[in-house]
């Protein structure tokens, strides 16, 4: 079926199936009801001037089939949600955590193994994963359509989604409820490996990141982090002013601060702009950056500030 999302996921067919449920009925009571109110507008429409309605005082099996009819469908419709709604908030015990903070304007991802990943989401194959959700400012919604899952963050507490892909390969992961300036943006993807390349990816090295992307020139790998990992949600490399400064002709200039003092931005600038952003925060932006300390590696820093010197 071309006109809903891929299935990607245990509960997705079991999604489909009830929607696709509700649609048929209400179709097949849609025409059943407009057929008939057409009809009867036909036959019993006033044929003289002086023709009298007919006093009519009930007929008690048809408002018997009309009653009972309805409520059987109805009754099928909510046990039928009710068991769809039931597993879908009923993660299995041997289910794989995984902790997501979701914040303007980007997903961290934390596995139990003391990983961490920025939009992206790493899972196996046919293994069951609880996420365990929160948002440190406002509500956001972890959405993704090819699972047929989508559950709010909420500041001050947990909320918790689950599924078990049973596809492998790449999924969107989309914010579902206004947050801001940056909503559109943010963006991530759910990655399914089979069970041998998860292993290899737990192990540190990343399964889509083998030599072929080790070997990137640095300022290459740095647009590709700055794509992956949210930065573009807030910097423009064409001068447009988001939520932070453009990144365009920054590189060896001197940036005014908050506090009227003068900053070069150098390697060691936009260093520490990434690990400690509210270090020096340039006049005219709020302080609302997180932290990458201990989520974008040296490596990956280096590769940023290659990219940002590009940008001329
Ligand atoms: Cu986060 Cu919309």
């Amino acid at each position: 079926m071309t006109w809903i999302p891929e299935v990607a996921s245990n509960l997705a067919s079991k999604v489909d199936g009830l929607l696709i449920l509700i649609t048929l009925l209400s179709l097949v009571f849609f025409i059943l009801i407009t057929v008939v109110l057409v009809y009867f507008a036909i036959k019993y429409r006033r044929k003289r001037e002086d023709e009298e309605t007919p006093y009519i005082t009930g007929n008690e099996p048809l408002e018997i089939i009309w009653t009972v009819i309805p409520s059987i469908l109805l009754i099928i419709l909510f046990v039928y949600g009710y068991v769809v709604f039931k597993d879908m908030r009923t993660p299995p015990e041997d289910a794989l955590e995984v902790t997501v903070e979701g914040k303007q304007w980007l997903w961290t991802f934390d596995y139990y193994n003391g990983k961490k990943t920025i939009n992206e989401l790493y899972v196996q194959h046919n293994r069951p994963v609880r996420l365990v959700m929160e948002a440190p400012d406002v509500l956001h919604s972890f959405f993704v359509p090819a699972f047929r899952v989508k559950q709010d963050l909420v500041p001050g507490r947990y909320t918790q989604l689950w599924f078990t892909p049973t596809k492998i390969g790449t999924f969107d992961i989309f914010c579902a409820e206004y947050c801001g300036t940056g909503h559109s943006a943010m963006l991530g993807k759910v990655i399914v490996l089979s069970p041998e390349a998860y292993e290899i990816w737990e192990k540190g090295v990343k399964a889509d990141e083998g030599a072929g992307v080790a070997s990137l020139p640095p300022a290459e790998l740095g647009e590709k982090i700055y794509k992956e990992k949210g930065c573009n949600a807030c910097h423009s490399v064409d001068g447009s002013v988001l939520v932070g400064p453009s990144f365009k002709g920054i590189f060896g200039h001197a940036a005014v601060m908050q506090d009227g003092s003068s900053v070069n931005v150098d390697e060691n600038y936009i260093k520490q702009s990434i690990i400690e952003p509210q270090a020096h925060v340039v006049k005219g932006f709020q302080p609302v950056m997180p932290s990458f300390k201990g989520i974008l590696s040296d490596e990956e820093v280096t590769a940023l500030v290659a990219y940002i010197k590009t940008l001329k």
